[in-house]
């Protein structure tokens, strides 16, 4: 069994709070990653799911070492690392079956099925869908985003406006910039305050008659800011526009609630929820979703197909062609579960205790340029910042030698750090499973990284 390396610069650090109801317990981490000592996970206790050492048992990736040292994964932005029973789910959907869903009438077919649109309700139900109809199941926020912006296509006119933000991951833009390409939409954006928060007072000015759609993130990928969704759907509706919403970096980090954010349309992936990569969602309302044509032509999304037309299915498989990934969208429902063990509320209680925390470590290093509000009431669980004594790309990878994983460079966010005028920033970002004891690690290894190139 191997034992946790010892942190940058040597120095061991006491047992310390974690959080809201989360103290490192006796146990510890024991850098193994097995779920030794653990009840099976149908037993598993809500207790256990508070505990930080028990959930980090959870999740296989946290067992390995890199460089020799214990990993400190700060990249769950990026995606968030996988837990045992996704991985199990997963691996036994092929075990068990690999059956196709829509397509066959055996048993193993129509389990395949079941299982997938139970998949379905329970997305539904955990994010406040209209219904479960209401839930199109996609490959990731990006392929949700651009069914979005091909599916609109139809209902609008060259002139019409599209109403974007300054803060938007290139996901969120792309789609946009070539339906305006394609059909002489106009392209707004809501600028940035000095706080890194979204200058509201424009709103009045940037929406117009001609306003269709307001497409905005509900938390930014680099600034950590969480959008205030409810007052600007609102402005929108009154507009007549529709609102999109990019949830990417809040599921699984809050409770989402569709029908309170009052959002028309809203996209997700499950692989930075603990779940399976290659799996989204597309929640909207009937109305909103009525609206979209389908991108994709294919099997499962038509009624009758002759050589010369064919008719659609009706939401959701209208908008979803080809064979589902049915292991994926039933592995997903065990990382639901966890969270659900958990509370939502709880998450993001301890990721705010967090995200404070390091946000005044990192401040305490000194001359570093934190991006995003100083409020961690305000943010979600990253932080993006820049240090003018290093290049991100020279300190990700110094960092990595310490066994320290963070993301460096422009997170996709290109028009974003060209407004920060940065070319690039570190990003640190947590997890269910992140700690005190991580973030001192990446404080150990910004300042070894700033002794090494003194
Ligand atoms: N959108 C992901 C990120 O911000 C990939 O890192």
């Amino acid at each position: 069994m191997s034992t946790p390396a010892a942190q940058p610069g040597g120095s061991a650090r006491p047992e310390q709070a974690l959080g809201p109801s989360l103290v490192l317990d006796a146990a510890g981490m024991d850098g193994t990653g097995t779920a030794g000592g653990l009840a099976p996970p149908d037993q598993v206790t809500r207790e256990d799911h508070l505990s930080l050492p028990a959930l980090r048992r959870r999740f296989p990736a946290l067992g390995r070492l890199v460089h020799d040292r214990r990993l400190v994964y700060l990249d769950s932005a990026a995606t968030a690392l996988k837990l045992d029973d996704v991985i199990d789910a997963q691996a036994n959907h092929y075990r068990r079956s690999g059956a196709n869903a829509h397509r066959g009438l055996h048993t193993l077919a129509d389990e395949a099925t079941t299982a997938y649109e139970q998949a379905r309700e329970r997305v539904a139900h955990w994010v406040r869908a209209p219904g479960t109809d209401c839930v199109v199941i996609t490959r990731s926020t990006t392929a949700g985003l651009n069914l979005l912006a091909r599916g609109l296509e139809p209902s609008l006119q060259a002139g019409d406006e599209v109403l974007l933000t300054e803060m938007e991951h290139h996901a969120n833009l792309v789609p946009w910039i070539q339906l305006a390409q394609r059909a002489g939409i106009v392209l707004r954006h809501i600028p940035l305050t000095d706080q890194g928060t979204l200058d509201l007072g424009q709103l009045a000015t940037l929406m117009t008659p001609r306003t269709r759609v307001v497409s905005l993130t509900y938390v930014s990928n680099v600034l950590g800011t969480i959008n205030p969704i409810a007052a600007i759907a609102e402005a929108a509706h009154a507009m007549g526009a529709l609102v999109v919403l990019d949830a990417a970096q809040a599921v699984g980090h809050m409770p989402v609630d569709f029908g309170d954010l009052g959002a028309d349309l809203m996209v997700f992936s499950a692989h930075k929820a603990y779940g399976p990569m290659g799996l989204g969602f597309l929640v909207g309302t009937s109305e909103a979703l009525d609206r979209l044509a389908p991108l994709e032509g294919g099997g499962q999304m038509i009624r009758e197909v002759h050589l010369q037309h064919a008719t659609w299915e009706d939401l959701p498989l209208r908008l979803e062609a080809g064979t589902a990934d049915v292991a994926s969208a039933t592995a997903f429902v065990a990382a639901m579960d966890m969270l659900d063990r958990i509370g939502l509320d709880q998450v993001l209680a301890r990721d705010r205790e967090l995200t404070g925390y390091a946000l005044q470590q990192l401040g305490g290093l000194g001359g570093l340029q934190l991006l995003g509000p100083a409020d961690p009431e305000r943010r979600g669980a990253l932080i993006s910042f820049h240090d003018p004594q290093l290049h991100p790309h020279d300190l990700a990878t110094l960092l990595d030698e310490q066994g320290v994983a963070v993301r460096a460079g422009h997170h996709c966010a290109q028009p974003l750090h060209r407004k920060l005028g940065l070319p690039a920033t570190t990003r640190a970002s947590f997890g269910v499973y992140s700690g005190r004891d991580d973030v001192d690690a990446l404080i150990d290894g910004i300042a070894f990284a700033r002794r090494f190139f003194s």
